[in-house]
């Protein structure tokens, strides 16, 4: 379904993607391993959209995305045409970044009544529903301040997945929680794992991946290292590389 194809990014002089390539299917989860620095949150950001690729292709069920054809070369998609694609991918990030003055339920409708003009009545109704599957319906009033971290990073799960998105990315969506927080979020993206979600998740979470994800790739210096099913992957590594990665963290 999602076709990640040679792609490159540089910032000034640091060649920070070189030539990620990587094909996720239909309901499938891929945990995305790999030291700091390596170019992973690039890597997420540039299939969100958020930013350009210096070279490469990402497709989504075929088509090219954040470019159009113009005769023989291919231009940018101007920021409307952008933000329309941007709706099919879901973004999950480290440190929330929900609204501090918007309640729970509000901070989950503004993408439905602000960029996709739903009616405030169903858009609350879809908000209801997704804090429902997010286990938080009970705190659709609080705002931000009176949640846990956990509990935030779980309407930040319910805002993405209110639009609808083909494919969940998840940027060490634990890394900021406090321990104790760390299994709520996991449990709920597991649950979107086992409801047919499409994902993909960067993550320290060696057990989670193991657990949850169907295939596991080390990343390192802005290219995949290794990439196999979770067996293989932290059973049987092939790379010298990810042995090494694997000694670390385990
Ligand atoms: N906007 C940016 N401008 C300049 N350098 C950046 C930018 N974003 C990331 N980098 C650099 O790219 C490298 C990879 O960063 P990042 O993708 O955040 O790695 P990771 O998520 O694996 O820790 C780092 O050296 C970082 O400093
Ligand atoms: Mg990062």
């Amino acid at each position: 379904m999602l076709q990640v194809r040679n792609l490159h990014k540089s910032y000034q002089d640091q060649h920070v993607l070189r030539g990620v390539e990587f094909d996720i299917h239909q309901g499938q989860v891929k945990a995305v391993l790999g030291p700091s620095g390596s170019g992973k949150s690039t890597m997420l950001r540039l299939m969100a959209l958020l930013e350009p690729a210096n070279d490469g292709e990402i497709l989504l069920r075929g088509q090219r995305l954040g470019v159009r054809q113009r005769g023989t070369t291919t231009v940018p998609l101007p920021e409307r045409e952008l933000a329309k694609e941007r709706r099919d991918i879901g973004m999950v990030f480290q440190k929330f970044n929900l609204f501090p003055h918007l309640s729970a339920c509000r901070n989950v409708m503004l993408g439905l009544t602000s960029v996709q003009n739903i009616p405030a009545k169903e858009a609350e109704e879809r908000a209801m529903a997704m804090l429902e599957r997010v286990g938080l319906s009970h705190r659709a009033g609080h705002y931000p301040s009176e949640l846990s971290g956990g509990q935030q990073q779980r309407v930040a799960i319910a805002r993405a997945l209110v639009m609808n998105p083909s494919v969940l990315l998840f940027d060490e969506p634990t890394s900021a929680l406090d321990p104790e927080l760390v299994g709520e979020v996991l449990d709920v993206m597991e649950g979107l794992a086992n409801d047919g979600m499409t994902m993909i998740v960067v993550t320290h979470e060696v057990r989670f991946a193991r657990r949850v994800a169907d295939q596991v790739t080390l990343f390192d210096s802005g290219v995949i290292v290794e990439q196999a099913s979770p067996d293989e992957f932290f059973d049987n590594p092939q790379h010298q590389r990810t042995r090494k990665f694997l000694s670390h963290v385990h």
